[in-house]
């Protein structure tokens, strides 16, 4: 039985979250903890006073102190910054990954039987830090950041093609950013090939957005990064596990051997459980999917200048 999920982050897409969950999941108990000092209670007792709308028995906790996450099932870290306007990602990548063992630090220390589910970007990077820092099975420690990809691939489908989101099958997997994967090969509309509904550029411009999505959301929102979407990825990955569902979910995890890599974190097609991570299921790649896949290869070392 799942009875508590921790947020680390009280911002953007972890106060969204934490809401999604208060008025969709009958949870024990909800915690959200930022180093803010105020602002997890204030999201908390915000989203407590829905509580009449959804019947909720939930309780909902919001501290600054990290003893509130102590015996969660699952704990999502969205603690850390966006990138600004003028920052490289190296920029970001030195100061999430400092947040990023710290509070694999308290994860350890609160909470060591729990299910780790990673949002903060460099998503593939941060990923692996927790991974690392925390020596949890890996299993139990993945990023969100293809099944968002995928989502919004879906949705740019359903534009072009008009066709219901329900008929449509199509996700996106390998690195979340630019070098994401969507290649064509990996989207139907009722089992047919989308070269069937789409022609060869209208397919080029589907890629192309989808890649393209998170950073198109930024150049419009300036100093933030989306919320909405990736908060709802999460609460499908949470619900999953809740329901001990057995969907297959890209999601970024730890390889060791398949796809011919080793040691490092990137988003795959698994088995997703009560276990979180049931399954790696290697899907047979085409060539040019292989030849992105390896650009993880190149990220990971950028690990070694944090
Ligand atoms: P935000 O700035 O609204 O919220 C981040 C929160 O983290 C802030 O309230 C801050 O006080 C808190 N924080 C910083 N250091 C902390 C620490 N050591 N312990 C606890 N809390 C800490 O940012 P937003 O929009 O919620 O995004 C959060 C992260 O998620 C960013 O790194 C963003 O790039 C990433 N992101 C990843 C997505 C994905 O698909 N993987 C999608 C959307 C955002
Ligand atoms: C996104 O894809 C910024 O990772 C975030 O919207």
């Amino acid at each position: 039985m799942l009875n508590k999920v921790s947020v680390i982050g009280a911002g953007a897409v972890g106060s969204t979250l934490a809401f999604h969950l208060f008025s969709r999941l009958p949870l024990r108990e909800i915690a959200i903890v930022d180093i803010a000092t105020g602002l997890a209670k204030g999201v908390s007792l915000d989203i407590e006073d829905t509580r009449a709308f959804f019947d909720s028995s939930t309780q909902i906790t919001g501290a600054d102190d990290f003893c509130a996450i102590a015996n969660s099932d699952i704990v999502v870290v969205t603690a850390g910054i966006t990138r600004k306007e003028g920052m490289s990602r190296q920029d970001l990548l030195k100061i999430n990954a400092k947040i990023a063992k710290d509070v694999s630090a308290h994860i350890k220390k609160h909470a060591a039987q729990a299910i780790v589910i990673v949002v903060t970007n460099p998503l593939d990077l941060i990923t692996y830090i927790f991974a690392r820092e925390t020596g949890f099975e890996r299993n139990r420690v993945f990023g969100m950041g293809s099944s968002l990809d995928s989502a919004r691939l879906l949705n740019i489908l359903h534009q072009e093609t008009k066709i219901s989101t329900s008929a449509l099958e199509a996700f996106v997997f390998g690195l979340h950013s630019n070098d994401m994967i969507v290649s064509s090969e990996r989207m139907h509309a009722k089992g047919e090939a989308i070269n069937k509904f789409l022609n060869k550029e209208e397919i080029k411009k589907v890629q192309a957005r989808t890649a393209l999505r998170g950073g198109e959301i930024i150049s419009f929102l300036k100093n933030k990064s989306a919320s909405f979407a990736p908060s709802f990825s999460i609460f499908r990955l949470i619900s999953t596990i809740y329901e001990d569902k057995n969907e297959i979910i890209p999601v970024c995890a730890l390889l060791k051997g398949e796809y011919g890599l080793n040691d490092l974190c990137v988003g795959v097609p698994c088995f997703i459980n009560r276990k979180g991570i049931e399954r790696i299921i290697e899907i047979e790649l085409k060539e040019e999917e292989k030849e992105k896949l390896k650009k993880a290869v190149e990220l990971i070392k950028e690990i070694n200048n944090v």
